[in-house]
């Protein structure tokens, strides 16, 4: 089978792996890929908006199936564009990917289905939105309605600053157009969850939990990132949770969105909080998690081209969707600065040191091939460490242990990922 994957960071380094494990991958192209990627795929200089060029690679080439899990291309109706050529593709389609590209969408779908979510209100206009803080306790939660790059959140604490946050995402558009509409949602406390799950339109298949730190600095201080780390499964999503939201979330979840007309297909990412009054949808994405994916899918047993033919053919309920019961803990390397400003074009050492070791990975996010042949640092976040063990303690340790193999100038991580484990003894 041939196959081409959209896309190149560290999710799409995760997901090339477990498609190159499969028997049934005979040749993979990744485009435009990294440095990572081009060990196991042959990368194509081509970006991930343009369609026309993709499908016309993916024609000549005579793929069999394109894989795409990118919220921008997803959003945007990749999907539609290559279907429409004949081609055969994994991911989903754009009035369904509506669930991640609109917050409004997503709240608006929750509330008419009644799927347990932060109360909220919609504006359009920012003078409406001012008016309607001055009742509100704080903090609050404003949210772009758009793709904003996991930036348009902004968690205010005083009246003044939720101000200054309606100024910045509805007039002064800091997310451009993502700012147009905007959600004001209560605040929840509690712990966070990420659950993936393969959907095929009707029905849907669970990853293992995973649990994502999003703050740059150590203790969950600092910016919010794209992700500095994982770890899977989470101790936290017990039985008990994963019942209420089986019976509060999943499958009502793919209904809705069924009985609205948008059928499902691809990867369906439920952002949760557990809460004081149970689990809570916090966001929905419309692809892989990423870092999540570094940790569930090098767990997932199953051939991934069998569960992803299973999404496109509307058969996942043939589907027994295994993972390892072993544990994986994954630790971002970045550039020191992420996300704000950072230096690029560091070279990168120690990465031979994963060759042959069975049990850690080395995922490119942010890499690329120098003149020379080295490898340089070419992003935010350069590098996703992945180690697997027995238990997560175990799988920590590894990571960290593996995480001092690699060097280059301006390195930056996490020291705590996977630390609140600790609390669990
Ligand atoms: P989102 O892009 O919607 O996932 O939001 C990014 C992060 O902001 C989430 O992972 C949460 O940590 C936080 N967040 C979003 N909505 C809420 C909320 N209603 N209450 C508390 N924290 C939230
Ligand atoms: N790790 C969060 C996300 O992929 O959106």
């Amino acid at each position: 089978m041939k196959i081409l994957l959209v896309g190149g960071g560290g999710r799409e380094h995760a997901i090339a792996s477990a498609i190159a494990k499969s028997p049934r991958c005979g040749r993979l192209y990744c485009a435009p890929g990294n440095a990572g990627i081009a060990e196991i795929a042959e990368c194509v200089p081509i970006g991930v908006m343009d369609f026309e060029a993709l499908s016309a690679f993916a024609l000549e080439n005579e793929i069999d199936l394109v894989v795409c899990s990118q919220d921008d291309p997803l959003c945007a109706g990749i999907v539609d564009y290559m279907e429409e050529k004949g081609l055969r593709v994994f991911g989903t389609r754009k009035n369904a990917a509506v669930i991640e590209g609109s917050k409004a969408f997503s709240k608006n779908l929750m509330k008419k289905y009644g799927i347990p979510t932060a109360a909220y209100e919609i504006f359009t206009d920012p003078d409406e939105a001012l008016r309607y803080l001055e009742s509100c306790s704080f903090p609050i939660v404003l949210k772009a309605d758009g793709l904003a790059l996991g930036k348009g959140v902004l968690i205010c604490g005083s009246y003044e600053e939720a101000a200054a946050g309606v100024k910045e995402i509805m007039s002064d558009r800091k997310f451009g157009e993502a700012g147009s509409k905007m959600v004001i949602e209560e605040f929840m406390t509690g712990r966070e969850v990420s659950v993936l799950a393969f959907v095929d339109g009707k029905h849907l298949a669970l990853m293992s939990s995973a649990q994502d730190h999003k703050r740059a600095g150590d203790g969950d201080t600092g910016l919010n990132t794209g992700g500095m780390g994982t770890f899977s499964p989470s101790p936290f999503y017990t039985e008990e949770v994963d019942r209420a939201c089986r019976d509060l979330i999943y499958q009502k979840t793919v209904d809705a969105m069924a009985a609205e007309g948008r059928p499902f297909k691809g990867v369906l990412y439920f952002g949760l909080m557990m809460t004081q009054n149970g689990p809570k949808v916090v966001e929905y994405n419309t692809r892989f998690g990423d870092p999540e994916t570094q940790v569930v899918l090098p767990r997932m047993e199953t051939d991934i081209l069998d569960v992803m033919d299973a999404c496109i053919d509307g058969t996942l309920d043939r589907i027994d969707l295994k993972f390892a019961d072993n544990a994986a803990v994954c630790v971002v390397l970045a550039s020191e600065g992420y996300p704000v400003s950072y230096e690029k074009g560091k070279v990168i050492t120690g990465l031979e040191s994963f060759h042959g070791k069975q049990d850690y990975f080395c995922f490119h996010a942010g890499t690329k091939t120098g003149p020379g042949g080295e490898i340089l640092t070419n992003g935010g976040r350069v590098l996703g460490v992945t180690a697997l063990g027995a238990t997560l303690k175990e799988a920590r340790a590894k990571a960290y242990e593996a995480a001092g193999w690699v060097s280059f100038d301006n390195k930056y991580m996490r020291h705590d990922i996977g630390k609140a484990l600790d609390e669990i003894g």
